[in-house]
């Protein structure tokens, strides 16, 4: 770490390009910290950069596709600029196979890096100047959580804090347990002292980050749960709103649910991935819990807050889904009524147990099923936000509309995205408005 306050880079250029979750989003905020501790300066022209970071995903493999597609684009600017320093990072980088497709057909690429070992990327830039070589450094797993780096957040009113790292629950279509490791949590101390500072700075809102949040604490030395974790971030000054992301439904406890009654700062929503609502494919994709269990949470849910707004993840085609097992979806997506969802097309991951589940099901079968999805969670999501029409709600203002610099959006504690007319100084400030149109993910409203 000692390099990166060499400020031996004053007056260079970076880039860093990020795919994927939120996780990924704050370890790029982390990468620019480290640069900008390097002297380095961010830049959005290619043609004057002197660094291209991509910090990739793994979970599907269009991201990847699209990753290479633009690696292979930059060649031509390699041509042209030699000294440009070329970086690729994030989980794709854990993976072998993506390792040998890089390091033999797109040599364009200087410096290849992983998900654990973000710290040392002063180092590598060194050793590359210093060599010319491409420098290839992954660490498969580690037992330990770097305190020392600091992040470039986006926004100074909310912010993105990790509470965790790794995976352990290894469901059967999923990627992330080998590119991201085994679950540790991060020790409550240096959270709550994190988010203290984040507070003094201007920050109302923090979204915590895991893989597993209902898990944290189980690496942890004494009996500290989640819901702890919740209540002490709760009792922070200045902090307004507290997010999470996300959470297994195997492991939400009664402690969490009552949470939402106990904790004022606690926001109205709740991010609960399904994946399927048939109890057959729940198991083939080793989830660990049952349809019925997971409509039983749910139901303990809404009566400790009924007008909390719930969100989920479902998967399309994962191999052997039936027309049946299909149905049995449709039918609970009718039944909790989410708000909203991401939907995903079933992904082959080599290495992952599904990849090799004999019954893929077919793409055109997994399009007409995915296209009867989303017009059910449209159809949800519009009767669903029609319960807000002429409500006043509290939004957090965010930014502006990048085509309308008038036009300012927010997020109400439920998490929906509201659109209204304002000055671009409310951005950071939380401010009442009236819902007036209403669509299938979004809000309109006045400021009042
Ligand atoms: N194919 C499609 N979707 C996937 N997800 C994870 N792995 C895959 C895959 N192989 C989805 C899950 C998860 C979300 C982050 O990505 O729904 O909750
Ligand atoms: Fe992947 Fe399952 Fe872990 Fe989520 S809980 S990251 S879906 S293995």
């Amino acid at each position: 770490m000692n390099q990166i306050k060499n400020k031996t880079n004053k007056s260079k250029k970076y880039i860093v390009e990020t795919y994927g979750c939120q996780m990924n989003e704050h370890d790029s905020e982390k990468i620019s910290w480290i640069l900008e501790e390097m002297g380095y300066v961010l830049t959005d022209d290619i043609k004057k950069t002197d660094l291209i970071i991509y910090n990739t995903c793994a979970v599907r493999k269009s991201a990847e596709d699209k990753v290479l597609g633009k690696l292979g684009e930059l060649k031509q600017e390699k041509r042209e600029n030699p000294d440009l320093i070329l970086a690729v990072c994030g989980c794709m980088m854990q993976r072998q196979e993506i390792i040998d497709i890089i390091t033999s057909k797109y040599k364009q690429v200087d410096i290849i890096f992983g998900t654990n070992n973000i710290q040392k990327l002063p180092q590598l830039i060194n050793n590359h100047l210093m060599t010319g070589s491409t420098i290839t450094d992954i660490v498969e797993d580690t037992r330990e959580i770097d305190e020392s780096i600091d992040a470039n957040r986006k926004y100074e009113f909310k912010s993105y804090v990790n509470i965790m790292h790794g995976c352990n629950n290894f469901c059967t279509y999923c990627i992330v347990p080998y590119t991201r490791g085994r679950e540790i949590s991060r020790d409550p101390k240096n959270i709550i002292e994190e988010i203290d500072n984040l507070a003094k700075n201007g920050c109302k809102e923090v979204t915590l980050l895991g893989q597993n949040v209902n898990s944290y604490g189980n690496t942890l030395d004494k009996k500290y749960t989640f819901p702890n974790l919740l209540k002490d971030i709760n009792d922070i000054e200045g902090i307004e709103r507290i997010r999470f992301m996300t959470s297994h439904p195997k492991d939400i406890s009664d402690e969490l649910i009552n949470s939402y009654g106990r904790l004022d700062k606690l926001c109205n929503h709740l991010h609960l991935p399904v994946q399927s609502g048939s109890n057959r494919i729940l198991k083939l994709m080793n989830r660990k819990y049952t349809r019925e269990s997971y409509l039983n949470n749910i139901e303990k849910i809404r009566n400790e807050k009924p007008d909390i707004s719930i969100t989920t993840d479902i998967i399309v085609g994962f191999p052997g889904e039936t027309e049946e097992d299909f149905n049995e979806t449709l039918e609970l997506v009718k039944e909790v009524r989410f708000d909203s969802a991401y939907t995903f097309l079933y992904s082959i991951r080599e290495g992952t147990p599904a990849a090799s589940m004999q019954e893929q099901v077919p793409n055109k079968v997994k399009h007409a099923r995915f296209q009867r999805l989303i017009a059910l969670l449209r159809e949800i999501g519009l009767k669903e936000n029609e319960e807000l029409l002429n409500q006043i709600v509290p939004i957090l203002v965010e930014g502006t509309d990048t085509n309308n610099k008038n036009t300012l959006n927010g997020k109400t504690t439920t998490g929906k995205i509201v659109y209204f007319k304002g000055s671009d100084r409310l951005i950071g400030n939380i401010v009442n408005v009236k819902i007036n149109n209403v669509k299938n993910f979004s809000l309109e409203g006045i400021v009042i």
